[in-house]
């Protein structure tokens, strides 16, 4: 017999029917918050973050609240892993307190460490190389925007290819749709193993993936746009100058918008920076949805936390 889904290190870990399952208990949570208050009622959720956050620290603190439970928050500096401890010492005394630990990082695999060694859930709340939880808010904006049957539509990311490029390619490939990811080639192309990656999961889901280079082709019919910041946290300050110059031609402005579907959203999972990957007039005007996405950042947290700490997700194994 299958075993539970112990953690979620990765956007791959879930299967279509996990996502369907925490996208409509999210909806069941944004409805009534207070829906399941006794859940983590008397347990902590430790939440480890070595990069900034706003969203997705707000969104889980107050996850674990609804749930009845109470949040501990620990930077680097708090921990004893700032001075040599090591993750697989600091993943067992996490354990021994807590009921699931959620953690944002630069490496993915001290992530997957984590997980190893922790006999508790661990969430990855971003790292370099992928950013699971922001996909679940992004893909419940879409559903909620054109339902669940999204034959015949597009869905192109335009910008760097970054950890949500990453995400968003096997989120569409495991969720069976039509995904674009533009980027300009070489080293701001999103990983050749994740394309492949989304390309393998393609093939059992029967969706469609596109890889390019040409971000009017991307938004020519799209039903969403979705860019994201060019600097992303950990990223090398030497190479802003030829990184910028590179992206410039990728910017999502109100004349990218327009070769798009007449009902299509603009999307973002925050922080943006107005001027650069996207204009004022595009994030601000009437096709945003970036406000949707991020209040869905908190109900499907929530609902991971949920499904995750009893055991409901199967994964893909
Ligand atoms: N979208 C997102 O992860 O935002 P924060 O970096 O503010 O958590
Ligand atoms: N790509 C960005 C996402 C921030 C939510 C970063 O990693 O900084």
């Amino acid at each position: 017999m299958s075993r539970p889904l112990k953690d979620l290190l990765r956007t791959s870990d879930l299967s279509k029917a996990d996502i369907e399952l925490l996208l409509d208990t999210a909806s069941k949570f944004a409805k009534k918050p207070l829906r399941a208050k006794k859940a983590l009622a008397k347990k902590t959720v430790a939440i480890y973050m070595t990069k900034s956050s706003t969203r997705t620290r707000l969104a889980s603190e107050t996850a674990v609240a609804h749930l009845g439970g109470s949040p501990i928050f620990l930077r680097a500096d708090d921990l004893q892993i700032g001075r040599g401890e090591t993750i697989s010492d600091t993943a067992k005394i996490i354990s021994g307190f807590c009921s699931a630990l959620i953690v944002r990082t630069f490496a993915q695999s001290d992530v997957d460490e984590l997980g190893k060694h922790a006999s508790i859930p661990v969430i990855n709340a971003l790292t370099d190389d992928d950013h699971p939880t922001q996909l679940l808010a992004d893909w419940l904006t879409i559903n909620e925007r054109f339902g669940k049957d999204l034959k015949g539509r597009k869905f192109s990311y335009i910008g760097d290819g970054n950890n949500v490029a990453s995400a968003w390619l096997i989120m569409g490939a495991t969720m069976g749709e039509h995904v674009v990811v533009a980027t300009p080639g070489g080293k701001w192309a999103p990983k050749a193993s994740v394309v492949n990656q989304a390309l393998e999961i393609a093939k059992r889901s029967g969706a469609q993936i596109e890889v390019t280079s040409d971000a009017k082709a991307a938004a020519t019919g799209a039903s969403a746009i979705y860019t994201d910041v060019w600097m992303s946290m950990g990223d090398s300050e030497s190479d802003r100058a030829e990184k910028i110059s590179a992206l410039t031609p990728f910017a999502v402005t109100q004349e990218l918008m327009k070769l798009t579907a007449k009902d299509s959203i603009f999307m973002h999972c925050l922080p943006a920076h107005r001027g650069e990957e996207v204009s004022a007039e595009v994030i601000d005007g009437e096709k945003s949805v970036v406000w949707r996405q991020a209040f869905h950042r908190r109900t499907t947290i929530q609902a991971l936390l949920y499904h995750l700490t009893k055991g409901d997700l199967m994964g893909n194994k």
